[in-house]
């Protein structure tokens, strides 16, 4: 399925999470995401790849429904939610978990209630129930007993893990990432690509995670969406991706590798003195 996938109609929406259909957005008079479609199966991991300012963000926040296309359709379970009410959004929103880059904790609670939170706001479960519900989380993302810790009291990787707990407070179907693991050192960021695949293969959870880390995509992903410019430039599964030749693609699996090996080398020299490793 490598390359822009045909046009879908909402009988077969029904059997994935997540179906886009030629989505266009302009901020002003720039055409920011063009014609971009793409399909999500339920359970399975989407990895948005692409350069800086791309519109992978902009594509994230379409499909929580914080932006309306100019033109194109987004599905989510079948329903088509570009014509949504904001009350209706917000029904199909309690389904969706979303952790923000900066994981956009609020720093004067303790972690217990920033889990708490959505359960607070969303139903009507009893103190004490929360308060299980919100440890069970955080006991998921490897945080048993920091309930009563602070944001400022934990390190960067942490507080990622603490986001996600958050976002998993509802139970929901779908989770979305953006870049979960940008600026944590590589070890603390697989530990992040771990839990990825923990939530996958335990809860059968789809999600879509936007990141810049090559070999993160490649362990993680299912399937791979790749944007340039706003354009689709591949969309499939990593051997899809690996055996494409068009030339943006080639050119940025070449250049990320290249930045890969450079930072390996800086690292080594850093650790040895020794320039000449
Ligand atoms: N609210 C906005 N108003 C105007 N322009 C915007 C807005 N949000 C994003 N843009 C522009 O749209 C383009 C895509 O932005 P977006 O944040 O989606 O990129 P990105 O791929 O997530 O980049 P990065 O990897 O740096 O996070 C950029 O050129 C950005 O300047
Ligand atoms: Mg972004």
């Amino acid at each position: 399925m490598n390359g822009v996938i045909e046009t879908t109609t909402q009988d077969n929406a029904q059997d994935y999470a997540i179906v886009v259909d030629h989505l266009v957005t302009y901020f002003g008079e720039r055409r920011i995401l063009d014609d971009v479609t793409v399909r999500v199966r339920r359970g399975e991991v989407l990895v948005v790849l692409g350069g800086s300012g791309c519109g992978k963000t902009t594509f994230l926040r379409h499909l929580i429904g914080l932006l309306q296309p100019y033109s194109g359709q987004i599905y989510i379970k079948g329903q088509e939610i570009t014509r949504l009410t904001e009350t209706q959004m917000n029904e199909i929103r309690k389904k969706m978990g979303m952790l923000f880059q900066g994981a956009a904790l609020f720093n004067s609670m303790t972690l217990g209630d920033n889990v708490a939170l959505p359960l607070r706001e969303h139903t009507k479960l009893a103190e004490s129930t929360i308060k299980i519900m919100s440890r069970i989380k955080l006991g998921l993302v490897g945080l048993t007993g920091f309930d009563e810790f602070k944001p400022a009291e934990l390190s960067g990787g942490m507080k990622k893990r603490a986001g996600l707990a958050r976002a998993l407070a509802m139970d929901p179907e779908i989770l979305f990432f953006d870049e979960p693991s940008a600026g944590l050192d590589p070890i603390i960021a697989a530990e992040i690509d771990e839990l990825i695949l923990k939530l996958k293969r335990a809860f059968k959870m789809t999600m879509v995670v936007v990141t810049h880390e090559l070999a993160s995509a490649f362990l993680i992903a299912d399937s791979i969406l790749m944007l340039d410019k706003g354009k689709v430039i591949a969309f499939g599964t990593p051997d899809d991706i690996r055996a494409s030749t068009h030339p943006r693609v080639v050119q940025f699996l070449n250049r990320a590798a290249d930045e890969e090996a450079q930072d390996d080398q800086k690292y080594l020299q850093l650790i040895t003195g020794n320039k000449n490793v």
